[in-house]
C-alpha cells in the first residue's frame, strides 16, 4: 500500500533518517550482527536511507532494494548514484520479488510489512530470496499501534488480520525461519532476526 500524504511527509524528513541510523539500524546491528560482506536485498527500501546503512553499517558488498512507490525509487536511485553498482533500485512489490530463489545473503524490511495485506506472503517470498543460512533483519510496526484510534486518524494501514510480535514471530518460524530472535517496544513496534534453516 503506497502510503498517504501525513506518512510521506513522515517518512521524508532528516528526523526520520535520524532515528534510523541512530536507533533502528544499531538495534538491529546489535541484535543481529552485521554482514561478512555478500548480497543483501532491502524490501520497500523509500528513499533509500537504509541502504546506505546496510552498506556501510552493516558492511554488505552490494544491496538490491525497491519500493511501490515510484516516488520513493526516485528519491532512492539519486542518493544511492554515488555507489554506482553496489546498489540497485528498482520499483516492485515484496510479494513477487524479482530475484531467483537463495539469492540474498540478508534481506532488510525497515517497516515496511505492515503496510501489506497479505504479509505471510510477504515473509514466504523474503525466506525464498534467502541463501539457508542467510538472516532476516525486521523491524515492524504491530497491531496495537496501527489500530489505536489516533493514530487511524491520520496514518493509512491495512486494518484486517494485523500482527503482534508473537503472531509474526510464529509466522517466520512457521516459514522456515529459526532461530528468532525478537525485541518488543510497548507492544507497538518491534525488531526480529531470522535466520532461514539451512535444510529448507
Ligand atoms: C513506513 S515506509 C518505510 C520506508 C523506509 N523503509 C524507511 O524506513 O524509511 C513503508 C514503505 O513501504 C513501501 N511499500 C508498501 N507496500 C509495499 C509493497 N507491497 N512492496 C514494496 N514496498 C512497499 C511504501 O511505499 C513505503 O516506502
Amino acid at each position: 500500500m503506497i502510503l498517504n500524504r501525513a506518512e510521506y511527509w513522515l517518512m521524508n524528513n532528516p528526523v526520520r533518517s535520524a532515528i534510523q541510523r541512530y536507533f533502528e539500524a544499531p538495534k538491529l546491528l546489535r541484535m543481529g550482527g552485521a554482514m561478512d560482506g555478500g548480497r543483501a536485498l532491502e524490501v520497500g527500501c523509500g528513499r533509500g536511507i537504509g541502504t546506505k546503512l546496510i552498506l556501510g553499517m552493516f558492511g554488505a558488498d552490494s544491496v538490491d532494494a525497491f519500493d511501490l512507490d515510484p516516488r520513493m525509487v526516485a528519491q532512492a536511485r539519486t542518493r544511492l548514484a554515488p555507489y554506482g553498482v553496489r546498489a540497485r533500485v528498482w520499483v516492485g512489490d515484496v510479494n513477487t520479488i524479482s530475484a531467483p530463489d537463495a539469492s540474498y545473503d540478508a534481506v532488510f524490511d525497515f517497516g515496511i510489512i505492515h503496510h501489506v495485506p497479505e504479509w505471510r506472503r510477504a515473509l514466504a517470498e523474503v525466506h525464498r530470496v534467502l541463501k539457508p543460512g542467510g538472516r532476516f533483519y525486521a523491524e515492524e510496526v504491530l497491531r496495537r499501534f496501527i489500530l489505536h484510534p489516533i493514530t487511524r486518524q491520520f496514518l493509512e494501514h491495512p486494518l484486517k488480520d494485523r500482527f503482534d510480535s508473537s503472531d509474526f514471530d510464529r509466522e517466520l518460524k512457521a516459514t522456515g525461519f529459526d532461530p528468532v530472535v525478537s525485541e518488543d517496544l510497548w507492544n507497538s513496534a518491534a525488531w526480529f532476526i531470522a535466520k532461514k534453516q539451512v535444510s529448507t
